[in-house]
């Protein structure tokens, strides 16, 4: 029998892929999702993500389904709730959880962007909900930000790292509840001066994108930011900073450019044109090239990673 008895509330992108990722590891996972045809291809899903990683799909049998959120998390020790990005939501189904959870089951919310605070705040047993940032494919990138708030006890995201670490995954600890946590705000902070750059007329997007892939995206996966600071040193990192820092795009809110793009109707894949256009075929090929390239780092063993 697998142990230790998982919930994750909300069975889409993000949910399925986790409850993977515990079944995987042994867990015997319940999800409760509301809408029937989510629940009923929660299955072929699980399956078909267990295949691409050369897992055995039978362990997707320790995946279930329901509609109800007590039944799912009655006897669980863990919950990550995965449902819409809405605030009230989530507030709505962490007071379901403080209810109907045991008392020692830990909580927590994969929220990409929400502090953790805000969704606990006036609950009971805020000690025990915690931030856990998965990405997407949820079984293919490593990190999950494990965010403590205010509230959130440090046996609970001590418990949280250790559970992640359990079944294969990278947890990072956010020791301050902000929004977008750590790795969202480096994110779009190149995103940020990536779309000013393109306003501003100093090259397109395609020119942006190739510039990355073909520099220092190459080398991001072995050596981070702060690494490369001291591999060129932090005198020269002070003297590029007085330089480059003036000139950098440093809006508070997002570009306009973003707003003529969306009143143009090009909304990216989605619209089959964003800052460049996409058929079909395009974009089959893209998403092929990311799995085929996240499954390639798999290969590459942490220890080389770090
Ligand atoms: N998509 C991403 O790349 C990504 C990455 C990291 C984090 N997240 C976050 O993960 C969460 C889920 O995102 P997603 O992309 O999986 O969304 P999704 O729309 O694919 O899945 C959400 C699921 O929740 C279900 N749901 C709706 N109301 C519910 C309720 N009351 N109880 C239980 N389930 C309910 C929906 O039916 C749906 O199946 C969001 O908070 C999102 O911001 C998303």
């Amino acid at each position: 029998m697998p142990s230790a008895p998982i919930a994750v509330i909300g069975g889409g992108l993000m949910g399925a892929g986790i409850a993977q990722m515990f079944a995987a590891a042994g867990h015997s996972v319940c999800i409760a999702e509301p809408s029937a045809d989510v629940r009923a291809a929660i299955p072929a899903r699980v399956a078909e993500g267990l295949a691409q990683l050369g897992q055995d799909p039978a362990l997707g049998a320790h995946v279930t389904a329901t509609a109800d959120l007590a039944e799912a998390v009655r006897s669980a020790t863990y919950v990550t709730e995965a449902a819409p990005e809405r605030l009230d939501l989530k507030r709505a189904i962490f007071a379901d959880l403080v209810t109907h959870a045991p008392r020692a089951c830990i909580l927590a919310s994969n929220t990409s962007v929400m502090p953790i605070g805000s969704i606990a705040d006036g609950l009971d047993t805020a000690d025990r909900i915690v931030g856990t940032h998965w990405w997407n494919p949820a079984a293919l990138i490593p990190l999950v930000e494990v965010v403590q708030s205010a509230r959130t006890s440090d046996a609970t995201v001590a418990a949280t790292m250790a559970l992640l670490a359990s079944i294969g995954k990278a947890p990072a600890h956010v020791r301050k509840d902000t929004a977008g946590f750590v790795a969202n705000r480096l994110q779009h902070a190149l995103w940020r001066e990536a779309i000013a750059m393109v306003a501003d007329g100093i090259c397109d997007a395609r020119t942006i994108d190739d510039c990355v892939k073909n520099s220092f995206g190459l080398r991001l996966a072995v050596l981070g930011p702060l690494e490369n600071a001291d591999l060129v040193g932090i005198d020269l990192t002070q003297d590029i900073h007085r330089t480059i820092l003036p000139e950098l795009d440093r809006s508070a809110g997002p570009n306009p450019l973003l707003g003529e793009l969306i009143a143009a109707g090009k909304l990216g894949f989605k619209s089959g044109e964003g800052f460049q256009a996409w058929s079909p075929a395009a974009q089959a090929e893209l998403r092929q090239r990311l799995v085929d390239h996240l499954l390639a780092a798999r290969q590459c063993p942490p220890a080389a990673r770090q």
